[in-house]
């Protein structure tokens, strides 16, 4: 099981999140291509003025209404995304394959990060469960995704701890991993893909065509 899951497994998985992402991007281009009045009216300055804007915490009116949230959201994201490319455990497993490493943060970092991530997740779930306002809008698919992008960190930290069978976390780890990556491109997860687009659009839309600010 582990060698399979540690595998053959592995490399679908990152054929499917690679290719697949490319798929997504490519399907996305052609149809805003067929759409005339996208492409003309994209602009590299308000989109870049708009990304800007919106990848620095509190620089836009929405996340100065919500300071908690905000928090909440930049930690999630930030965690998320950077304990697995600069985890040791992580780094030493593209050095056995492939004899290629790059900087890692220390381990109690990465624990810490772990934790922020499980914990702002949490609050996610519970804010989906109590403010009427955003159960309202709240699926079980968003439940479900929620899950998918939590469960890496909940197996990944109990297998690095060692507190449940190691071998058994460790299998649970890379599969709900490899789980993660497969959804990325085909739920939406993807969102990690189109946020430069979809915000660039706006973007240009608002600074271009409206002559005015989109946050
Ligand atoms: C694709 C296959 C993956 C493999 C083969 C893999 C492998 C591993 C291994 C071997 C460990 C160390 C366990 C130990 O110390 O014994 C680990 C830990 C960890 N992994 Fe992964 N992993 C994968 C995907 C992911 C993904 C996609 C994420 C998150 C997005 C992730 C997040 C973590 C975290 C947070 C830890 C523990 C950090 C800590 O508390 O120190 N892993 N992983
Ligand atoms: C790296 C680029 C990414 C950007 C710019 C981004 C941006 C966002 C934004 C703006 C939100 C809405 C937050 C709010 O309501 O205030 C969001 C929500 C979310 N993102 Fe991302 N994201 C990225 C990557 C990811 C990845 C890689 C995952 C997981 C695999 C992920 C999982 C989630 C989840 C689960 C939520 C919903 C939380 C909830 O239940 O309310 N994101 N993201």
């Amino acid at each position: 099981m582990y060698e399979f899951v540690s595998g053959p497994l592995v490399w679908i998985s990152f054929i499917v999140f690679i290719g697949g992402s490319i798929y997504r991007l490519v399907s996305m281009f052609k149809l805003a291509d067929k759409e005339k009045v996208i492409f003309p009216y994209m602009s590299l300055k308000y989109s870049l003025r708009s990304l800007i804007h919106w990848i620095i915490p509190f620089a836009s009116t929405n996340m100065r209404r919500r300071p908690f949230m905000t928090i909440i959201t930049f930690a999630f994201h930030i965690c998320l995304v950077l304990t697995p490319i600069f985890l040791l455990s992580h780094n030493l497993l593209w050095y056995q394959s492939w004899k290629i490493s790059w900087w890692t943060m220390p381990e109690r970092t990465a624990d810490i990060m772990t934790i922020i991530v499980i914990f702002t997740a949490i609050f996610f779930l519970i804010r989906r469960l109590v403010l009427p306002e955003v159960r309202f809008v709240t699926f079980l698919s968003d439940y479900a995704l929620l899950t998918v992008a939590v469960a890496p960190f909940i197996t990944g930290f109990l297998a690095y701890h060692q507190w449940l069978p190691y071998k058994t976390m460790l299998i649970l780890h890379i599969i709900s991993g490899e789980i993660m990556l497969i959804a990325i491109p085909f739920t939406r997860l993807s969102h990690m893909l189109y946020f430069v687009f979809t915000r660039a659009y706006m973007g240009s839309e608002f600074g271009a065509v409206r002559n005015s600010k989109d946050w």
